[in-house]
């Protein structure tokens, strides 16, 4: 089976170009579960309710998120509609599964495909560069343990190459495929390794690549040259969509292949 891995879709033009572009990159290569990360949908900063079901309505089957999760306020409340109503859509919207007891939402999904293969999507967070979260590899150890599904997708979303590979090696075997996003460049490493794990350091911002990881170069040059705060706000131009395609078989979900795609705005 075919699972597509959209990298983090940063504010409108990311959303533009999923809108224009998923349809058909989902008919063309048959793809069966598609998942994407969000966290930047919202102006490059958080997901809005409203954002997260239009992505659901495009045919992405679950979002995965990081550290900007709860900037927009009312995401929190989306979430917490999730509870114990396994069929809401709000469920399938995930925050990081290492973020401290409590928090809302869940950090892990369990569902079926439409043709009815059994499969999960687990969402991490790096510790490295960022704090406040408990270790991601003992999480997915534990989250292992409760996971039926042979088919596994992991978002791993960190900032150090080093956490995203180790976390590759660390599930090499256990499951599908170890995905990295957050530092929205995507990296030339995909591969798939022996024990049937796919990797990549990081898939590729799904957004606007003339600025600065999706915000105006402006912006950001100011805040490097001065030091002063300063209002970011997504860049505009050279929007790119990028994904990873993974190949895996269905009933052991072992991944068989990995390809990394970045399709520019027509
Ligand atoms: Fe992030």
């Amino acid at each position: 089976m075919r699972i597509l891995f959209v990298g983090d879709i940063f504010g409108r033009p990311g959303r533009t170009i999923v809108h224009e572009r998923l349809p058909e990159l989902r008919k063309q290569h048959k793809v069966e579960l598609t998942i994407a990360n969000g966290e930047n949908a919202a102006g490059g900063f958080g997901i809005t309710p409203q954002i997260a079901e239009e992505l659901f309505e495009l045919g992405i089957d679950v979002i995965t998120t990081g550290n900007h999760i709860w900037d927009k306020r009312e995401i929190m409340e989306y979430m917490n509609s999730a509870n114990g109503n396994e069929a809401s859509l709000a469920r399938r919207l995930l925050r990081p599964a290492n973020y401290p007891k409590g928090s809302p939402g869940f950090g892990w999904y369990q569902g079926r495909t439409r043709s009815g293969v059994e499969y999960a999507v687990i969402n991490l967070q790096g510790r490295v560069f960022m704090t406040n979260n408990d270790d991601p590899f003992r999480v997915a150890d534990d989250l292992l343990k409760k996971i039926t599904a042979k088919v596994i997708l992991v978002d791993i979303h960190a900032e150090a190459t080093s956490e995203k590979i180790a976390l590759g090696w660390h599930l090499e075997g256990r499951v599908t495929a170890v995905l990295g996003t957050h530092t929205h460049v995507p990296t030339a490493d995909e591969n798939v390794l022996r024990g049937g794990t796919a990797v990549q350091t990081d898939v590729g911002m799904t957004g606007p690549y003339e600025g600065v990881i999706g915000v105006q170069k402006e912006l950001i040059l100011q805040r490097f040259l001065t030091n002063m705060p300063s209002r970011f706000e997504p860049a505009t131009n050279d929007v790119r969509l990028c994904a990873s395609l993974i190949d895996c078989d269905a009933e052991t979900g072992r991944a068989t292949a990995i390809q990394r795609i970045m399709l520019h705005q027509s």
